[in-house]
């Protein structure tokens, strides 16, 4: 199980601030246990790690085995709840470096996150002439920016293998009856997934949208979901500041009041990367809003020690860190000795490498907290699928507990429209010319 180590905040929150919070974190967590709170049709995630279609899991199983037989590459098309959370667990498992590596598993490209041209480019270039399918994935099947690439990768998934052949690549995830992309599946015959109803985008790892790539990259989702399951049963009923969940939620919230504005997460893992990249898409979009919540930062350590590390120990003092550590890593890399230790490093001569890093993730809390920066140690045993699983609903259940102990909806995402209208009313869709001309006045 994870362990949450609050030793390095109790210079910054007393003791009776932690046990007031307690009671709000109680009542936050009855809130969403009971359905009784904003947002309360987006609560699907909560049993997801038991409750899910298995009809469908066995078919995401069935199409991951069909793609790595029949595909070298695999374009996963979507954005944000649908981009990040495969993207994360894939970085995590099997490296950022996976698409470089020898394997059996097609190499993953991701696509429909962005609307620059020469990343667009790039993908069509990668994927070359070989052999590939397409995972689009839009819960609401009109996000412009998935929209457009699938557009551009079906025209070239079809101009290849002609349109009956194109039709056996694609593979659609998205809402069960609704949407521009779910009618485009039943007119094509795509095989289809669904996005669960109760279950917002950036809750949605666990459902197809992050098991169908996850599966192609041949990481067992059974574990990851047993991981997940484990984590439920643990923390979904433990009333008790002996929940890590609470421990988390409670502490970031004091932090929160006390003027700790940003939390940044941190790991000594370069591949946990884009697990960051997912965290702060769950925490931005579920607590930033009604001009409240943390602002979610994340670093990569050692590496930004290097480059953030400065304003981190000495900038302004409004940040707080919750660190990952692995415990244990899947090998050993022991320190040589070098006869002329012109580096003077034969101190180190003998040590294993991960005993160095230890020391790294010491001496930097340490030196943090000295600088004003509070400290929640998140401690995991290694990266595999089971706690991978663990840490995603870890996080989740800490995320909708502590949206209620801010006291906004952490299921809706309101703010994410403003730029999409203007956009719209830019590009002169129907609809919008009122707006437009509102705007092109203003530029
Ligand atoms: O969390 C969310 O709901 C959003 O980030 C969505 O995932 C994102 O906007 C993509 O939406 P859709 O899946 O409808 O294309």
């Amino acid at each position: 199980m994870i362990k949450v180590d609050l030793s390095s905040i109790s210079s910054f929150v007393p003791q009776t601030q932690l046990d007031a919070m307690a009671s709000r974190v109680a009542a936050a967590h009855e809130t969403l246990a009971s359905g009784s709170g904003e947002g309360n049709d987006f609560l699907g995630w909560r049993e997801l790690p038991v409750n899910y279609d298995k009809e469908e899991f066995a078919r995401i199983k069935a199409a991951a085995h069909k793609i790595q037989s029949d595909s070298k590459a695999l374009v996963v098309i979507g954005i944000g709840g649908s981009y990040l959370g495969a993207r994360a667990v894939i970085d995590l498992l099997k490296s950022p470096n996976y698409n470089l590596k020898q394997k059996d598993t097609p190499d993953i490209f991701f696509a429909g996150n962005t609307l620059s041209t020469d990343a667009v480019l790039e993908v069509l270039e990668l994927v070359g002439d070989r052999d590939y399918s397409i995972n689009i994935i839009s819960k609401s099947g009109t996000t412009t920016e998935p929209a457009v690439a699938f557009r551009i990768f079906k025209a070239h998934l079809e101009h290849k293998y002609g349109k009956e052949e194109a039709r056996k690549r694609i593979y659609c995830t998205t809402d069960a009856a609704r949407g521009a992309l779910k009618s485009l599946a039943d007119a094509e015959g795509y095989e289809s997934f669904v996005v669960p109803d109760n279950v917002g985008g950036r809750y949605s790892v666990l459902t197809a949208v992050g098991l169908l790539p996850i599966a192609v990259a041949g990481i067992d989702i059974d574990e990851m979901m047993a991981g997940a399951a484990d984590a439920m049963h643990a923390y979904a009923d433990d009333r008790s500041m002996e929940n890590p969940v609470w421990k988390y939620v409670a502490a970031r919230n004091c932090l929160y009041e006390n003027g700790k504005k940003v939390e940044i997460l941190g790991s000594y893992e370069p591949c946990f990367r884009f697990m960051g990249e997912w965290w702060k898409q769950l925490y931005g979009e579920s607590e930033g809003k009604d001009g409240k919540g943390l602002f979610p930062a994340s670093v990569e350590f050692t590496a930004d020690l290097h480059s953030m590390g400065q304003y981190i120990q000495d900038g302004e003092r409004v940040l707080f860190e919750t660190i990952i550590r692995y415990a244990n890593p899947h090998g050993q890399v022991v320190i040589g000795e070098d006869a002329d230790n012109v580096d003077g490093l034969n101190f180190l001569a003998g040590k294993d490498l991960h005993f160095v890093c230890e020391q790294a993730i010491r001496g930097t809390r340490l030196a943090h907290v000295d600088g004003g920066v509070p400290n929640i140690l998140l401690e995991l045993d290694s990266i595999n699928a089971r706690t991978t699983g663990e840490l995603i609903y870890f996080f989740e259940l800490a995320c909708g507990i502590s949206g209620y102990v801010l006291g906004v909806n952490p299921f809706n995402q309101p703010g994410v429209e403003a730029y999409k209208k203007n956009m719209f009313a830019l590009l002169d869709k129907p609809g919008y010319s009122d707006l437009r001309e509102q705007l092109l006045s203003r530029l």
